[in-house]
């Protein structure tokens, strides 16, 4: 076989066969497929896509590509949930110990951000001491312990996924549903859990702009997690604005710790109370919206994030240190009226030049900075009232504040934004 041939094959909209796309990633991972020639067939993907059974073979041999873990070890039903990338979400970071709250045991192998989106490993990192890298064997035992453990995606874990995605990443090859399907579904797959929630994030700050593309993806994930046997709900989620107030590492940690002793905005709280809700009937353990929020409000859910965090070696004084800069703006309504949009993907990119974020694999993160909402889409507001806060180690200038300004659309015509549009399971 001549990877030449299956690039042109694809490029000409043709399917491959189960054995070429073996060969192919097979190929990829033994270095004897260039990344030139991925990339190429990358982009072919890109443009021609994949049928149902390609995306599948392409699934289950990137799996084949590196360790797959077994949590059988672990009692209950583990329950993984996995985003598909946005702007302020720090949604497992509450998520995940509300869910372990119950009972059910939370194993979760988390994510880095790149470009506008951030990652919830660079956020347990903003957390002094938090060891986000432990072996196998540990990640078990503490979730037999304590029944949560959010660590760093194993170096072992489906290789062909760390090459594709970084070549993904440089030749504008990420968007493309079946690529992100087979990358997602195949780390969900090897990762070993019982049942999988999927955030499919839809809208300016998303790698889906609309809602059908992200039905189309989502219902591709569900069913590549059907086909082996994981129960697999994707809910699709809106990305248009920020998730919650923060953006940045620290202060997105901040935030969580506000929403987990139940003083966190309305919207996001009640967002991560449906997710639990399904994460939790996905275990078979049905809970009201009401009996979920009673973990946030009498500190259980709070209790088990704080063993979480001192299991893995974090500082539990300092977490809730308020962040450390030089400098914080604030940012003041150039108008009367009603939020009407804050886009997600501006504003992360800004974050990212304040070094919340990584514009490529190699930049250092400054985990203090970023922005913190004062109003949201749909929130009124006074000319002058401050409407954001942004939180700097870097030059101060009028153009960060009138940059800022020139993204928050006032009176444009709001929309009415739910956080969850859709859930297919
Ligand atoms: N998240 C992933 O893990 N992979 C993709 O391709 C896109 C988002």
């Amino acid at each position: 076989m001549r990877a030449v041939d299956l690039i042109q094959k694809k490029r000409d909209g043709q399917k491959l066969t189960s054995n070429e796309i073996k060969w192919l990633v097979e190929g990829y991972v033994a270095g004897t497929v260039p990344d030139y020639q991925m990339s190429a067939f990358a982009m072919a993907v890109y443009f021609k896509g994949m049928t149902t059974r390609e995306i599948s073979d392409l699934t289950m041999n990137m799996v084949k590509t590196g360790q797959e873990f077994d949590l059988s070890a672990i009692e209950g039903v583990k329950v993984d949930k996995h985003s598909t990338g946005g702007v302020g979400d720090k949604v497992t970071l509450i998520l995940a110990p509300l869910v372990a709250s119950f009972g059910v045991p939370v194993a979760k192998m988390s994510g880095r951000g790149l470009g506008h989106t951030g990652g919830t490993l660079d956020k347990l990192e903003a957390i002094k001491g938090y060891q986000v890298e432990r072996s196998q064997e540990d990640f078990i035992r503490q979730v037999q312990d304590i029944g949560v453990s959010v660590i760093g995606q194993s170096d072992q874990l489906v290789k062909a996924d760390k090459l594709l995605y970084a070549l993904r990443d440089v030749t504008a090859t990420v968007d493309t549903i079946p690529l992100i399907a087979s990358s997602v579904m195949s780390k969900k797959i090897a990762a070993g859990a019982d049942a999988i929630l999927l955030d499919v994030t839809v809208g300016e700050g998303a790698f889906m702009k609309t809602v059908d593309e992200a039905r189309e993806l989502a219902q591709t994930m569900v069913d590549l997690g059907k086909a082996v046997g994981r129960k697999t709900v994707a809910v699709i989620t809106d990305m248009s604005q920020p998730l919650g107030r923060a953006i940045g590492n620290r202060l997105e940690i901040l935030e969580a710790l506000e929403i987990l002793q139940g003083k966190g905005r309305q919207d996001i709280t009640h967002f991560i109370c449906e997710l639990a809700q399904i994460m939790l009937g996905l275990a078979d353990v049905e809970k009201t919206i009401k009996e979920i929020r009673q973990h946030l409000e009498n500190g259980q859910a709070l209790a088990k994030f704080e063993e979480m965090v001192a299991a893995q070696g974090g500082d539990l004084e300092d977490l809730y240190r308020p962040v450390k800069v030089a400098h914080v703006l604030e940012i003041p309504a150039q108008d009367t009226g009603v939020i009407s949009a804050l886009p997600a993907m501006k504003f992360g990119l800004y974050a990212m030049r304040l070094g919340a974020g990584r514009a490529i694999k190699s930049d250092d993160l400054d985990y203090e900075t970023g922005i913190v909402f004062e109003k949201k889409v749909g929130d009124s507001v006074q000319k002058g009232e401050i409407v954001a806060k942004v939180y700097t180690n870097g030059k101060i200038s009028s153009e960060l504040v009138t940059e800022f300004q020139k993204y928050v659309k006032i009176n444009d015509g709001v929309q009415s934004l739910r956080e969850i549009i859709e859930i297919i399971s």
